[in-house]
């Protein structure tokens, strides 16, 4: 197990679509362990594979003292919503208010590659919802009204970390379950 570098926004890898995991051996397993250590270490809710560079479908969490990880999530979203704080490790010191499910039902497998269940509310479907976008290239700014996403391009723009080229801004082409405003 490793700490890793953390990809920051604007750095391609976080722009594209992660492939579904059909391998579950011992290099996902060090995967797994790698998102954890260095989820922990952040420390930050929850990281996606492409945040280390790994464009496959497999994310870690760390919610209300409960650590687990998903591979090849599919998700069942609750109609009612929640509006709350959010942020990325991707976009280090940035957080806004997001619209979310508030509820979330996630199929996916474990490392071994037994199916699994994980289901939550709040701040879990919260993180989960985050992570699982991170797997389709979205990134929670996406997420935002147009204001608070202009808002968010200024502070990227005058952080310390975000002044290279001008990030282009993916609109999401996917599904928000009716939660899109
Ligand atoms: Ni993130």
């Amino acid at each position: 197990m490793a700490i890793q570098p953390i990809r920051i926004f604007g750095d391609p890898v976080l722009r594209a679509t992660a492939q579904p995991v059909t391998t579950f051996d011992k290099e996902l397993r060090a995967l797994v362990a790698d998102l954890t250590e260095t989820m922990i270490d952040a420390p930050g809710a929850g990281l996606a594979a492409p945040q280390l560079g790994v464009s496959l479908r497999v994310f870690t969490y760390h919610v209300d003292g409960v650590t687990g990880h998903l591979i090849n999530p599919d998700l069942s979203l609750s109609e009612e919503e929640q509006e709350g704080p959010e942020g990325c490790l991707s976009l280090p010191g940035l957080r806004y208010d997001t619209r979310r499910a508030y509820g979330v039902v996630a199929k996916g497998f474990n490392m071994y590659g037994d199916p699994v269940t994980v289901e939550g509310t709040q701040l879990l479907a919260r993180c989960i919802q985050h992570e699982t976008d991170h797997l389709d290239g979205i990134i929670f700014i996406d997420r935002l009204d147009t204001a608070q996403r202009k808002a968010a391009l200024k502070a990227i723009r005058e952080s310390d970390w975000g002044s290279g080229p001008a990030p282009v801004v993916k609109v999401s082409p996917h599904s928000t379950f009716g939660s899109a405003r």
